[in-house]
């Protein structure tokens, strides 16, 4: 369920069921900031709002703030949810149309999270072509806008128009978040990267994983809502958003943060490049020019392999093989020797793709002997593929 709740009420005479929506969401344990137009203020005070949830009601994009943040862009993310309660034809009108000249309009072009519109007006307004218009649009752009009650309004007309009540609002937006956020409340781990493994102190092996693909991954399970957790070798990317993050550098502290935070873990997926070999001893001052040199390596540890030993009964453990040739036999090879579920292989034979490259090409085995091949595309899609499959795995084969 959402953790952070806007609450958005415009100008109608509504807003007064509002402060119910208000306090049943506070009373849920949501945290619930209220955004009111200049013309809801005519209706409900904003310190009705403000006593109720506990949180300052914004009525102003320009309001002086502490910490200079730029609240519509920070609310925007920390959002869960939207509710737009009431949502007058004005509102459903300016966001149909990208006009973000308020506050409440201006948080709702910011937001990337679900966003659910309860209309409410007089009935020839929300019969009128243009309402019906902007409500469809809307509807087709990923908003969901719900119907009306039927009945008697405040303008003593008889007909559509009326507000569903607070209950109703919430049920459908549990009923919208569990469709969207259908991995919530999944605690899904996943390494990406390479890892780093000190000659000296200025030297090191590596390699060319760019961490891309284990990125996307967990954007995309933070997308359907999982609690993502995500080990990462030294990358340039952006961490993504609402994900855990554990920066490691060395195949060592990989394999440290791995095992840990495997206890709590649901779904694990293994997506960095670790070096399986590490110099056997770091010198701790550079090493000087020499005519030749050698380096002994040692083996570092098969994290994945100690992941599928201390795999529990209902966890899902993903590895990943990269290979160049012999593809089916070695990716089946490493399910069963690696205790997987699922092993995605990835061919990294053909030139600009795989590592570094922004494609892939990605065929899945699972353990209950069924494949599916996802063919090449970007890693973002084939991250939602892969995250989608492992899913559906784990609904067909856990208690
Ligand atoms: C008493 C009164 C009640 C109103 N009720 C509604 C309403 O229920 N729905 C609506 O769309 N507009 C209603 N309006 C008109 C809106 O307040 C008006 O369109 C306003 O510009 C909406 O501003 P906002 O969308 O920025 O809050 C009402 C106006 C008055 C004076």
């Amino acid at each position: 369920m959402p953790k952070t709740v806007i609450v958005g009420v415009s100008g109608g005479i509504a807003a007064y069921k509002s402060a119910y929506l208000v306090s049943a969401l506070t009373k849920r344990g949501y945290d619930v900031h209220v955004i009111m137009t200049q013309n809801a203020l005519e209706f409900v005070s904003a310190l009705t709002f403000e006593t109720i949830s506990g949180n300052a009601a914004i009525t102003d994009t320009f309001m002086k703030r502490e910490n200079h943040d730029v609240l519509h862009v920070s609310l925007a993310k920390k959002a869960d949810m939207v509710i737009v309660a009431p949502a007058t034809a004005n509102v459903l009108g300016k966001v149909a149309s990208g006009i973000a000249d308020d506050m409440l309009t201006t948080t709702l072009l910011a937001s990337k999270c679900p966003v659910v519109f309860a209309p409410a007006m007089n009935t020839a307004m929300y019969e009128d072509a243009v309402t019906q218009s902007n409500i469809t649009k809307l509807n087709e752009l990923g908003y969901h806008v719900m119907d009306t009650g039927i009945g008697m309004l405040a303008c003593r007309d008889e007909g559509a128009g009326r507000m569903k009540e607070p209950d109703e609002i919430i049920a459908f937006a549990d009923s919208v978040f569990e469709s969207l956020y259908d991995m919530h409340g999944i605690n899904v781990l996943i390494s990406a990267g390479p890892t780093r493994e000190a000659i000296d102190p200025v030297r090191y092996l590596s390699n060319n994983s760019s961490g891309k693909m284990g990125y996307s991954l967990a954007q995309a399970a933070v997308s359907r809502g999982a609690n993502v957790t995500l080990v990462s070798g030294p990358v340039s990317l952006d961490a993504p958003e609402k994900a855990q993050m554990i920066n490691v550098v060395s195949a060592q502290s990989m394999e440290q943060a791995m095992t840990h935070h495997a206890k709590n873990a649901d779904i694990i997926i293994s997506c960095a490049a670790v070096a399986d070999y590490t110099p056997a001893n770091v010198s701790d001052t550079k090493i000087k020019k020499n005519d030749d040199m050698s380096l002994r390596l040692i083996r570092t540890k098969d994290i994945l392999k100690i992941l599928g030993e201390a795999k529990t009964e209902n966890q899902i453990l993903v590895g990943f093989a990269a290979e160049t040739n012999d593809f089916d036999k070695y990716a089946k090879a490493k399910l069963e020797s690696k205790n997987l579920d699922i092993i995605a292989l990835n061919d990294v034979s053909r030139p600009g793709e795989g590592f570094g490259a922004d494609t892939n090409n990605i065929k899945l085995f699972f353990k209950d002997n069924s494949e599916a091949d996802l063919g090449v595309d970007s890693k973002e899609i084939l991250a939602k593929s892969i995250i989608n499959s492992i899913f559906e795995y784990r609904l067909k084969t856990t208690r």
